[in-house]
C-alpha cells in the first residue's frame, strides 16, 4: 500500500472564483493501457470511468460547462480497428449514461463534424441530447470529430457567405463575430484547459477559444485520473493571476478598488 497521504482538493476550493467553463484534452488511454500489456481499447473502455468523475465532480462543485476532446478530426487517420472499436464505445457509452446525467441535471451537446460519425452514433447522440435539454445544471460537450482549423474555416465560409449576400459589412468581421460563428456560440470561452499524459500541446483544440485560458498538464493517463485530480487542478487554476495583457499592479487595483 502507499505511505502517500492524499491532500483531499475540494475543500481548498473557492466556490466564488470556480470557473465557468473547464475544456479537457483526454489523453493517454492508449499508453495506460500498453503500459499493463493491455490493447489500447481497454486503456479506452477504462477512460470513461474518468468521464464520470470529472462530469459530477464538475456538476458538484457548480461548474457550468465541461468540454470534453473525445475524438479529433486527426483521429480518423488511426488504424482501421481503433476508430471502429472507439466509434463502438461511443455508441454504448451515450445510451449508458443517460441516467448518470440525468441524476446530476446534465444537459448533453456535442460539437463537430457531426454528420461523419456513423448514423448509429448520430442517432444515440440526438436522443440523449434530447432527453437532457431541459437540465441546467452543466453542459457537458462532447468534441467529436472535432478539429478547430476546419471549425474556423467553416465560421469563414460563414461571414464570406454574409457579405456575399449583403447581409453583413466587411467591417463586421470581428473577433466577437467570429466567435458567434463558432460551434462554442453558445458557452463563454473556457478559462481552464486540462491536459493528461504529459503531453504539452494543444491538437487543434479549441484554438480561437483559448486566447487568454489557463493550461494545465498533468502526467496522469486519462483512465488514472480523478475526482480530486479535477479539484487539485481547480485550485491551481484559482491561485494564478490572470492578467489578460494587463500589469500586476493594474489586476491588484481592479480587485480592491470599488469603482
Ligand atoms: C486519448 O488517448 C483518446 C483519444 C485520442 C481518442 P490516446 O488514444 O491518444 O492514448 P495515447 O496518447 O496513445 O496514449
Ligand atoms: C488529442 O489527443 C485528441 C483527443 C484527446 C481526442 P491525440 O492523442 O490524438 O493527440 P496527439 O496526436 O498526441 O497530438
Ligand atoms: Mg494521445
Amino acid at each position: 500500500m502507499s505511505t502517500e497521504s492524499i491532500i483531499s482538493y475540494k475543500e481548498k476550493i473557492d466556490a466564488a472564483k470556480l470557473p465557468q467553463h473547464i475544456a479537457i484534452i483526454m489523453d493517454g488511454n492508449g499508453r495506460w493501457a500498453e503500459a499493463q500489456g493491455k490493447h489500447r481499447i481497454f486503456g479506452h473502455r477504462n477512460g470513461v470511468k474518468a468521464v464520470r468523475e470529472v462530469a459530477e465532480g464538475c456538476a458538484e462543485l457548480g461548474v457550468k460547462y465541461l468540454t470534453l476532446y473525445a475524438f479529433s478530426t486527426e483521429n480518423w487517420n488511426r488504424p482501421k480497428q481503433e476508430v471502429s472499436a472507439l466509434m463502438e464505445l461511443l455508441f454504448l457509452t451515450i445510451g449508458r449514461e443517460i441516467k448518470t446525467l440525468q441524476k446530476n441535471g446534465i444537459r448533453l451537446n456535442a460539437i463537430g463534424n457531426i454528420h461523419t460519425l456513423p448514423a448509429s452514433n448520430r442517432k444515440a447522440l440526438q436522443e440523449v441530447m434530447e432527453a437532457t435539454k431541459h437540465n441546467t445544471r452543466m453542459t457537458l460537450t462532447l468534441a467529436l470529430s472535432y478539429g478547430s482549423r476546419e471549425e474556423l474555416a467553416e465560421a469563414a465560409r460563414q461571414l464570406a457567405e454574409d457579405y456575399k449576400s449583403g447581409k453583413i459589412t466587411l467591417e463586421e468581421i470581428s473577433a466577437s463575430n467570429i466567435s458567434a460563428h463558432l460551434y462554442t456560440k453558445d458557452m463563454p470561452d473556457p478559462e481552464l484547459m486540462i491536459r493528461t499524459s504529459g503531453e504539452h500541446r494543444i491538437s487543434n483544440f479549441l484554438l480561437w477559444q483559448a486566447a487568454y485560458t489557463e493550461l494545465y498538464f498533468t502526467e496522469k493517463f486519462w483512465p488514472e485520473f480523478n475526482r480530486n485530480d479535477l479539484f487539485e487542478a481547480i485550485y491551481d487554476f484559482q491561485n494564478r493571476e490572470r492578467r489578460f495583457g494587463k500589469t500586476s499592479e493594474q489586476i491588484h487595483q481592479q480587485t480592491t478598488t470599488n469603482y
